[in-house]
């Protein structure tokens, strides 16, 4: 896949995984980048990507991913400037991790995991970034249906791609119950827009990363990545968040990769 006509929507650009994506399709040539996040620090991050690239593709977006209008304004703004937006990597995700089940030392009672926590890992983690790659793939039917396209052909070409970032914690992890129950909810979304959405000539896939040296990980501090993450990696550091962007453009651009592929260092959990 040629990238450099190609418009994307990356959420989450302004740190880590999203903003490493953004810099690799930069390499590529892409024609323009959505950079979204809800932090304020995305716009320096736009500036210092078209330094580096000594042009200007990434556009810098500050709002919240689970705001709907704040979607379409988006696709809207990057649509009118350099037209439909054929790749999305929807990003931006967030932890509240803690245990399911606890019990206070002092009452003997148990303490379940906050309901409305969970809550916002799911509106973040599973249905934002599925509704910011429906919102491409319906402008994409919608453009289709105008030009009296019907069924999609092989011979017209890939007409678009999404990579969902999901995590090795899919596969579950202590202490992660919603985040992990909202990367093994992206692996659903992934088969089914797949299977729905290859009508319209688009591809959709799930990326799952292994520990990635971002603000994330290096949240949860030295000691834990020493303890905790590091002797079960058997590459025995954690991953650059640039060969986690190699590998989510590798996705996009090779129309034969389909399903979920997993960039985890040899990650093997414990129990
Ligand atoms: N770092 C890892 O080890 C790792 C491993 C597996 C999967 N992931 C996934 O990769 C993705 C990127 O993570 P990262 O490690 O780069 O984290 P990060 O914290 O560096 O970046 C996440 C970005 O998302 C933004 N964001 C969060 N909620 C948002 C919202 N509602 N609207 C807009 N922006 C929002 C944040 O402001 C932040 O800039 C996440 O989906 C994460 O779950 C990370």
């Amino acid at each position: 896949m040629d990238f450099s006509k190609r418009a994307a929507v990356i959420t989450g650009g302004g740190s880590g995984i999203g903003r490493a994506v953004a810099a690799a399709m930069g390499k590529r040539g892409i024609g323009a980048v959505a950079l979204v996040d809800l932090n304020a620090a995305v716009d320096g991050v736009a500036d210092a990507l078209n330094t580096e690239a000594g042009r200007s593709f990434a556009l810098p977006f500050r709002g919240d991913t689970t705001d709907e209008a704040f979607r379409a304004q988006v696709f809207d703004r990057i649509s009118q400037q350099h037209g439909p937006v054929s790749l999305c990597v929807p990003a931006a995700g967030i932890t509240r991790d803690d245990l399911s089940v606890r019990i206070d030392k002092l009452t003997g009672k148990a303490r379940i995991y906050p309901l409305e926590q969970f809550k916002q890992v799911v509106d973040v983690n599973l249905i934002a970034p599925v509704y910011w790659s429906l919102e491409m793939i319906g402008r994409i039917a919608e453009d289709r249906a105008a030009r009296g396209l019907k069924r999609w052909r092989p011979d017209e070409g890939i007409q678009g791609s999404v990579v969902f970032i999901g995590s090795i914690s899919s596969q579950g992890n202590r202490g992660q119950i919603s985040y992990a129950s909202t990367k093994a909810g992206l692996e659903g979304a992934a088969a089914t827009i797949m299977k729905e959405a290859m009508f319209y000539g688009v591809r959709c896939s799930v990326i799952h990363p292994g520990f990635t040296d971002t603000p994330m990980v290096r949240a949860m501090g030295e000691d834990y990545v020493a303890k905790n993450i590091l002797p079960y990696t058997q590459l025995g550091r954690l991953i650059q968040p640039d060969e986690i962007a190699d590998a989510i453009c590798f996705m996009l651009a090779n129309a034969a990769v389909s399903g979920e592929l997993w960039v985890d260092a040899g990650w093997h959990a414990p129990a």
